[in-house]
This record gives C-alpha cells, structure tokens and sequence, in this order.
C-alpha cells in the first residue's frame, strides 16, 4: 500500500497539531513505517471557521459517515471531545473494523474498558496516551516500561490548565480570571474549562492512570475531587511567605489491596520537585516495589505536545496492522486484579 489514510474527528487545538505534526514529521513517518500518512477526511463543526493549518478543502466534512465509512480509511483520530457524539462515532469506527486514536479522557473515564472490549472484539486498536499527561508518555511507561513491577502509588500534577493557573498566580500576581483566560486562548483548556478549575479533568486522568497502574476497576465515583475554584489570593500568598507553592495534587495508591484515587490542592514545601513543575507543564511520580520511585515530567497540554502522543499512538497501530496484531497490545492485562474499593 502506499500511502495509509486516517479520518480525523476534529480540526481545534490539537487536530491542528495532528495535520501538522504528519506534513512537518513525514520523512521520520516514512522510516518508521515504510509509507506514507495522509490525511483523507476530516470533520469539523462549522466550515466558516478561519484554521490555523493548510488543509485539501475537499478532505473536509461536517457528515461524520464520510470519514467512519471511508474505505481507504483504517484509522480514525478522534479529538473533537465531548462524550455522547464522540462515543457513538468511536462504537461506529471500531464496528468497522478501524482502529482508534483519542485524546478524549472524558470518554476514555467513563467508557474506556467497555470500548476498550469492544476493540478487543473487532480485533482493533484503541489507543488513548494523550489522554493523561499531553505529550508525556506514561501510559506506555505505566503499561510497558514498567510492566514487570508492581506499582504501589502514583503522585503528581495531571492538569496542565490549573497549574499554569497557579503558577501565574503564585509567581506574576496575575489574577485567576485574566491567568484562566489565557490559558483558554493558549488551547490548554477544555471547551468547558470548569472540567479543569473543578479538577473534574484531573479526576478523569487519575482514574485511567490508576486502572492500567493496579491493573483493577477504577470509576470516576472512586475518585475524591476538589479543585482550585475556593482558593483566594490570600490563601496563596499565605503559603508563599511560609515557603509554599500550591499545586493541585493526583494521588492514587493501592495499599493492602485497597485503592485510593484523589485530587485536591494541596501546599508543597518550595523545595519539593513539584514545586519546580510550572506553568502547563505536567509530572507525576510512580512508587513500584522493585523500582523504587520514578517521575514523568513534560508538557501536559497544547497543540504540538499532545499531537506528538497521538501520531505516536497512529504510528503504533499502524505497525500493528502491518504485524497483523491488532487488538493484542501490550495494555491488555491477562487478569484483573480484585481490589477492594474506598468504602470496604
Ligand atoms: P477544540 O475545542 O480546540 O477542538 C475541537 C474540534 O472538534 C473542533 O475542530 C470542532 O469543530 C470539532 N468538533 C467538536 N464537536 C464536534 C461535533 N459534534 N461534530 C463535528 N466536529 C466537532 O478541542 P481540543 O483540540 O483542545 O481538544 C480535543 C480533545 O483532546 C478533547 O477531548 C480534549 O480533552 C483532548 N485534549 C486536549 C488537549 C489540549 O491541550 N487542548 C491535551 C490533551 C487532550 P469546529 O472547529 O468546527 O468548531
Ligand atoms: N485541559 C487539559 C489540561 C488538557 O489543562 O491539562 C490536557 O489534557
């Protein structure tokens, strides 16, 4: 085959990284996979729209049926958001038979293991790294690299909106709504960026992360959430004089087979590590028995830093496919494990 063609699902902040990163990253595409990408469909909302990428305007839709039937299609790029629509098309693509790539953590929290059967199924892909961390990649730190230890705790920062939030606030003086706003024109925020200021986005990761880490059920119910939205300035400079800096914290460990997921702001001596972490940056430590402890540190939100994640999950089924291995990747554990949940 030539070339192989993808169907992206949304052209906002980072399927306009995902059209650049294939045209800038070809030569690299073609060492890795012997052809080349192309990008045949893509749907958007509103064809009015000015973009920030060149793009074939015959390759764009607003009729997701043009993209999931596509034939030449074999994998779509799911990162338009949102659950139900995004849902349905993703249930459509791999009935099929196309592999999945998203970066919705929305989706991937609440449908994840049941999509992620019906992948299995339909020997498909559903790839989701740049579902947790941006362009970090600790899921396949979690799934691969680190597959052979047992994982005791996971801690750090999964929200890229809220700790370039704190930062402006702590380190400039800038207020919450003037440093929010930017981060929303910056693309690190979700289209509803209450999900992030009420560190419901957070949660979302943290119960991905903790599944694949305890390799166990993990709900979004499981998880205890608060977010940044009662902090005052105050209370921040507070913290400053006595040589803090806030952060909102994800935690997840699993002690004596019982699992605890939780996300709240909490004050970090300025010394810690995480105190270093800034602005949209993202980092989280992973304690395992044989490991000790190991940290992920990177860009957690942003057009090119999550698009990296996602081309690289395109990548990794398109190697699958020419292995024929679809639907057998490293993520899937043989068993679960059972756990006993917060309230047992
Ligand atoms: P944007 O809001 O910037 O872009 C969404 C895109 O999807 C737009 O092009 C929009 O069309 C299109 N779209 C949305 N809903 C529909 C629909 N119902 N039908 C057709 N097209 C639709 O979002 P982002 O790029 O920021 O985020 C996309 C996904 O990636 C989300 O799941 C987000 O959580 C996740 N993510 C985002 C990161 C970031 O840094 N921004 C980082 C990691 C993950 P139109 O342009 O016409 O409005
Ligand atoms: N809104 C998210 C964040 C995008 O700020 O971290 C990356 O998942």
């Amino acid at each position: 085959k030539q070339d192989l063609s993808i169907g992206l699902l949304g052209l906002g902040t980072v399927g306009t990284g995902v059209v650049k990163l294939i045209e800038q990253h070809q030569e690299e595409l073609v060492h890795q996979l012997g052809c080349q990408i192309k990008v045949k469909k893509v749907l958007i909302r509103n064809v009015e729209k000015d973009r920030d990428v060149q793009i074939d305007p015959t390759s764009i839709t607003t009729n997701p049926e043009d993209v999931l039937n596509d034939p030449d299609i074999d994998v779509i790029v799911e990162v338009m958001g949102g659950i139900d629509e995004a849902r349905q098309y993703i249930l459509e693509a791999l009935q099929n038979r196309k592999h999945v790539v998203t970066a919705n953590k929305d989706l991937i929290a609440l449908y994840g293991p049941e999509l992620q059967e019906i992948a299995w199924k339909n020997q498909c892909d559903l790839l989701y790294e740049a579902s947790v961390g941006g362009g970090i990649p600790i899921l396949r730190g979690l799934t691969d690299g680190l597959v052979a230890d047992r994982i005791q705790k996971l801690m750090g920062i999964v929200n890229g909106t809220t700790n370039y939030i704190l930062t402006k606030m702590m380190d400039e003086g800038v207020s919450y709504e003037e440093a929010l706003k930017t981060a929303q024109e910056l693309g690190f925020a979700e289209a509803d960026p209450t999900s992030d200021v009420a560190g419901l986005d957070a949660a979302r990761k943290m119960a991905i992360l903790a599944r694949l880490a305890f390799l166990t059920d993990v709900s979004l119910n499981d998880v205890e959430v608060e977010g940044i939205t009662n902090l005052s300035s105050e209370d921040l400079n507070y913290g400053k004089t006595l040589g803090y800096t806030m952060k909102l914290i994800g935690m997840a460990q699993c002690q004596d087979e019982r699992i605890e997921v939780s996300v709240q702001p909490t004050f970090i001596a300025k010394s810690h590590p995480l105190a270093a972490v800034k602005d949209e940056f993202n980092a989280v430590y992973v304690n395992g028995e044989a490991i000790g402890e190991t940290m992920f540190y990177g860009p957690g939100a942003g057009s090119l830093p999550t698009a990296t994640a996602v081309v690289s999950d395109v990548i990794a089924a398109i190697k699958n496919m020419q292995l024929g291995i679809n639907g057998r990747n490293l993520s899937k554990p043989r068993f679960k494990r059972k756990l006993k949940s917060l309230d047992q």
